[in-house]
């Protein structure tokens, strides 16, 4: 067997992964009618066939109807998702790879023209740039309401047969929260940053309670936002603290920036040509117990053509 660090097994939980090769979050937009049919199977299960230990499908597959795809997303909250994600899982799973899909809600993250026309909510009236929305503030019943869309679309992923889950914290409704240039609401939600992170605990507190401790839930979130009046490192690395020491997550996927303009869009996801971003992985490390190694590509003679190989993103479980 290889000694190649990239391909040892690591052991998520109950979940055995044969190396330590996934394919982040990213939408090939392949939806059909908002479902993962078998164009988007077949680019899965070729990664699948490919060797790959996990992919994380979707590009964030939206939770609520209020949460409209501006890029055709997968449509988590209908029911009849289930059967075709069951397929696609089944498929990877025949040849050896784990399935999770990162699952979201958009808040001001989308457009008001979309879908159904219903009011873009978020936890403040303030536009993004990028989608231009003003959205409605979010009130008490909505995030009720979203809390048990956000339960319900992971039991249906559950019931597909998925290996877990990961929330599309970044740009979305959950950082929406967690943001004071996207925050003015008072306490319980807003405030300090224990009321900004409330959602986001209420959020996974409703998905555990739904699908069981043993689901593995984590989280896809920036640890710095890098813009004034923004999110700080000392702040992202205190919300990854606290993420961790609730209990409520079994991973964190750490990215850092701001998507909600196009120019830092193009920072936290450069296009091919562009200089890699500097790694943010001494803070990571600092706050992981455990952690898939972001040096490990560079050790791995798999990864030497590439001239610079800095991953931007970092993986933070526990067992
Ligand atoms: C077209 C496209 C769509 C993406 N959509 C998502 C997304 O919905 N959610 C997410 O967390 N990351 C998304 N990403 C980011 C990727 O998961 C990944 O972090 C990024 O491409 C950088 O990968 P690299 O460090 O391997 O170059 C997307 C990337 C691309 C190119």
């Amino acid at each position: 067997m290889s000694n190649d660090p990239l391909l040892q097994p690591y052991q998520l939980k109950h979940l055995t992964l044969r190396n330590r090769i996934m394919i982040t979050s990213h939408e090939p937009a392949y939806p059909e009618d908002g479902m993962p049919k078998d164009r988007y199977r077949a680019y899965h299960v070729e990664r699948a066939r490919a060797g790959v230990a996990l992919t994380m499908t979707a590009g964030s597959a939206s939770i609520s109807r209020d949460s409209p795809p501006v890029f055709n997303n997968i449509l988590a909250w209908k029911d009849e998702v289930v059967g075709w994600m069951k397929k696609l899982v089944d498929e990877c799973h025949d040849h050896g790879a784990a399935v999770m899909i990162q699952l979201t809600h958009l808040g001001r993250r989308t457009r008001w023209d979309k879908a159904d026309w219903l009011p873009v909510v978020a936890p403040s009236h303030e536009r993004e740039a990028a989608h231009r929305a003003f959205p409605k503030r979010i009130e008490d019943w909505d995030i009720a309401r979203i809390i048990t869309d956000f339960a319900d679309a992971a039991e249906r992923m559950k019931a597909a047969g998925v290996d877990g889950i990961e929330l599309e914290a970044y740009g979305h409704l959950l950082e929406q929260f967690w943001s004071p240039l996207t925050n003015d609401l008072d306490a319980p939600y807003g405030g300090s940053l224990e009321n900004r992170l409330r959602f986001t605990m209420d959020v996974l507190r409703a998905i555990k309670d739904r699908c069981g401790p043993d689901f593995i839930l984590g989280l896809r979130m920036q640890g710095d936002q890098m813009r004034p009046g923004g999110m700080t490192a000392d702040e992202g690395m205190a919300v990854s603290h606290m993420l961790k020491d609730s209990g409520l997550v079994d991973f964190l996927n750490v990215v850092r920036g701001h998507i909600d303009t196009d120019a830092g869009l193009t920072d936290v996801i450069p296009v091919q040509g562009m200089r890699n971003a500097r790694i943010w992985n001494s803070r990571a490390r600092s706050a992981r117990p455990r952690i898939s190694r972001p040096s490990m590509p560079r050790k791995s003679p798999m990864c030497r053509p590439r001239a610079t190989p800095s991953p931007r993103a970092c993986w933070i479980w526990w067992g």
